[in-house]
């Protein structure tokens, strides 16, 4: 076959441009590995596992947060953002766990939540004693409320995770929150609020840290000038660039300041931007004088469709070009269902498991097991992660889909922890369900996640994904990802991609510039193959002749 796909990238330093084609990791921290015991997972837990993590063949880790915190929503509610929670750990755990990874060539991620902070952090704290009019609350958005008294929020807004925006301080004024109460949004029109940031970006990138995956990216700057629009209002108001709260184009001059900040290291440190904002506007985000690249999550809400995958993948390889970046790919994170969950479970009406990524029908249903056909999901989510890996670009893996985990439907309702569940008073399941801490052996109180309790319940039936039982299988999940990620270091060549016409709607083919091909019969018809292909690899009982249902198969270069 022709080699006629361009193989440069645009950024010629390799040592520079590692992110570029990387497997990133997304470590959970406090459902990893815990090492002292106390149910909630630590630095040394990760320290503990600098091994398997080496034997995975990942090429970089994301932590997400670790900070010190109240855990009102998971660590994504930062009471200090340049210290570890002593539950998880010290300063020193995390510079020891930094050198490990980096004696095994894995490159850390770190996350940094700029939107917010937690209500615990010691500026909120200094803004509720401060009282109103203070240069403490300028730090955040406080207002005064409506009505006789104020006793009205400002706005009839409505938060992310349920429930009003706003919330009564002791005095009368109201703060505005986008997600749980524990969370209010930072005011980042003040300079000072800016320069900390700088700061904590500098601590980190003086630890070693290599990079940092940016929280609600395209939510920092808002304009709340008078009037404010009402909720009604606010919906009509379209999301390019002069929306009060969401991916304004001013964002961009702070994330300029962040670039200029990354590139006086050497090599320049890297961001990714968690941004959900339409997908003409994404390049913004991804762009080098940016914050360089920017998560897409169209896999992700996709239905395990031939169709839908082909123009996910086309449009955001177009888009990766435009920003200049690279693209990224995800199937799973620690704020959706698992992906093999997603692809066992029925249909919604509309036909697409979209809806189920944040809960869905069936979950909200009590997630019934009788209508999830858990073998059909794994072997669908298998098929579709060995396509995520033979494309182009970065692929974020969510800790625990290389067990071929599913989603943890039955946590009981006086152990969840997640702030959506309980804004919404149950009525949506929430995130729980992905965050159980990972079953490392069969035995014990936690299956090898550490000595004692886990933090939330794992069921029986984690036992069987256990890393200790997958180890030395050749069939099992793990194996597949160890083999695939070892393969694609081999393989992993350019940043394009050409279609071959398979022949069939249900089945995709395309091939890299090295030759390079990756087969997925999305359908449940075998495909057939001429019978001089070479496997390299197939999720699912590939033969030279055939490519069964729902599988992927990668190919060897022919010559
Ligand atoms: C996005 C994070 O991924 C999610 O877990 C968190 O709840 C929100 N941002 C708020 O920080």
């Amino acid at each position: 076959m022709t080699d006629a796909l361009p193989r440069e990238t645009p950024e010629t330093d390799a040592a520079a441009a590692w992110w570029r084609q990387a497997v990133v990791y997304q470590i959970y921290p406090r459902a990893f590995a815990d090492a002292d015991g106390d149910g909630i997972g630590d630095i040394p837990g990760i320290l503990s596992r600098v091994d398997y993590l080496a034997a995975l063949g990942v090429d970089a880790v994301w932590l997400s947060p670790f900070y010190p915190s109240a855990l009102a929503d998971g660590g994504y509610d930062v009471a200090d953002y340049r210290d570890v929670d002593p539950r998880l750990g010290t300063l020193d755990d995390f510079d020891a766990m930094v050198a490990a990874l980096h004696e095994r060539g894995i490159r850390v991620v770190v996350d940094i939540v700029p939107n917010h902070t937690s209500d615990q952090h010691e500026w909120f704290q200094e803004a509720l004693a401060a009282g109103r009019g203070s240069a403490a609350r300028e730090r955040y958005i406080f207002r005064e409320g409506k009505g006789e008294g104020g006793v009205e929020p400002p706005t009839d807004w409505v938060s992310v995770f349920g429930g009003p925006a706003w919330e009564r301080v002791e005095d009368g004024q109201w703060y505005f929150h986008h997600f749980a109460k524990e969370q209010p949004d930072l005011n980042w029109d003040l300079r000072e609020v800016r320069d900390d940031f700088l700061k904590t970006l500098r601590f980190w990138s003086d630890r070693g840290v290599d990079g940092f995956r940016i929280d609600v990216a395209e939510m920092l700057a808002k304009d709340f000038s008078d009037p404010l629009p009402s909720r009604e209002e606010l919906a009509l108001i379209p999301i390019d660039g002069n929306h009060p709260l969401s991916d304004r184009d001013e964002v961009h001059e702070i994330y300029a300041e962040w670039r200029a900040l990354f590139n006086s290291y050497d090599p320049p440190r890297t961001a990714v931007a968690e941004a959900w904002v339409a997908s003409h506007r994404v390049p913004r985000y991804a762009s080098p004088e940016s914050l360089g690249q920017a998560f897409n999550f169209d896999l992700l809400k996709a239905s395990f469709d031939a169709g839908e995958f082909r123009r996910i993948v086309s449009d955001n390889l177009a888009l990766a070009a435009e920003s200049g970046s690279s693209s990224t790919w995800v199937l799973s994170n620690h704020d959706v269902v698992r992906h093999p969950t997603r692809y066992g479970i029925p249909a919604d009406p509309a036909g697409s498991t979209a809806e189920v990524q944040h809960g869905g029908e069936w979950l909200r249903a009590g997630g019934d097991e009788a209508l999830l056909d858990r073998e059909r999901g794994t072997r669908r989510a298998r098929a579709a992660t060995l396509f995520m890996l033979g494309l182009p670009g970065s692929a974020y893996l969510y800790q625990g889909e290389e067990l071929g985990l599913h989603e943890v439907v039955d946590i009981p309702a006086d152990r969840h922890q997640d702030p959506w569940f309980f804004r919404t008073g149950g009525e949506e399941p929430g995130r729980d369900g992905c965050r159980v801490p990972l079953p490392w052996t069969t035995e014990g109180p936690s299956l090898g996640f550490g000595p004692g309790e886990p933090q939330l319940p794992q069921p029986a039936w984690f036992a069987q994904h256990a890393v200790s039982v997958q180890d030395g299988d050749p069939a099992s999940t793990l194996s597949l990802y160890r083999r695939a990620l070892a393969l694609r270091h081999e393989l992993q060549d350019g940043e394009q991609l050409a279609w071959h016409e398979s022949g069939r709607a249900d089945v995709l083919w395309f091939r890299r510039p090295n030759g390079w091909q990756v087969i997925t019969n999305f359908g449940t018809e075998p495909f057939a193959l001429s019978g001089d292909a070479r496997i390299l690899l197939s999720s699912d009982g590939a033969t030279a002749t055939e490519v069964p249902g729902e599988t992927t198969v990668w190919l060897a270069p022919t010559s």
